[in-house]
């Protein structure tokens, strides 16, 4: 693991921009996997920001996000997939047809999920993907288990992301399940960016780093990538 340690998250929304940003003018038809919540806005304006300047474009970017909440209308403010149009795709030059996600509403999530992994095979993989952590240590919606997790599934929230999220939720109670790639699929991405700011994340970014590999802790996976890079500010690395 490659461990970047920042004074605080609009320096690494800077340097995590930047990184995506250069990738892009690099391969421009190149494949990202992205994340939502609250610690990947920094980066996704940053990038905004170079866009509107000109020094980059989206195009021929594809991307896939991570996890979609179940039984929540595409449209509903709090989907993931709004909360991506309104924080990044509306502000790039993006094609809406290359901007993929898992469907939270479908009846069949084996299906879905096959659906999705051949989708991004067929785009020829994750180039670089980018990864928030929850308090509980889980990285997309795979939660503190007994096994690592395969391909995409469909997951019962535990209460810690319960709690973690449902501020968000001030018209309608918040999911319970979301469709969420799975540890095998997180995995196979070339590249593997994570951010954690704050103090609230330091518990986990401990285990992640120092603890043993666990499916009680998912991050903890990240061990063994090949080339897993580690965005924290000085409060969520403050265990270390
Ligand atoms: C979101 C996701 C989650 C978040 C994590 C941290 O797509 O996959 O794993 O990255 O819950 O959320 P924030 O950034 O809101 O603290």
């Amino acid at each position: 693991m490659d461990i970047r340690i920042f004074k605080n998250e609009a320096e690494i929304g800077q340097a995590v921009g930047k990184l995506f940003c250069d990738f892009v003018n690099e391969k421009p038809d190149c494949v990202l996997g992205l994340a939502t919540g609250a610690t990947p806005v920094p980066t996704y304006n940053f990038i905004a920001d170079q866009y509107a300047a000109g020094k980059v474009s989206f195009k021929d970017v594809s991307t896939f996000n991570l996890d979609e909440y179940c039984d929540l209308p595409k449209e509903h403010k709090n989907s993931y997939y709004s909360f991506m149009f309104e924080n990044l795709f509306s502000k790039l030059d993006i094609n809406a047809d290359n901007v993929n996600f898992l469907d939270g509403n479908t009846t069949d999530p084996e299906a879905e999920s096959a659906r999705y992994a051949e989708a991004i095979a067929a785009k020829g993989g994750i180039d670089i993907q980018l990864l928030g952590i929850g308090r509980n240590g889980h990285i997309a919606f795979n939660e503190p288990a007994d096994e690592f997790t395969g391909e995409s599934f469909k997951i019962a929230l535990t209460q810690s992301t319960i709690d973690a999220n449902s501020i968000y939720f001030d018209d309608i109670p918040m999911p319970r399940y979301a469709m969420t790639m799975g540890i095998g699929s997180i995995m196979k991405a070339r590249k593997i960016v994570l951010i954690a700011t704050g103090a609230s994340k330091a518990e986990a970014v401990k285990g992640m780093i120092k603890g043993e590999v666990t499916p009680q802790l998912p991050a903890s996976i990240l061990q063994q990538h090949q080339d897993a890079v580690i965005f924290l500010d000085e409060a969520a690395a403050s265990l270390l």
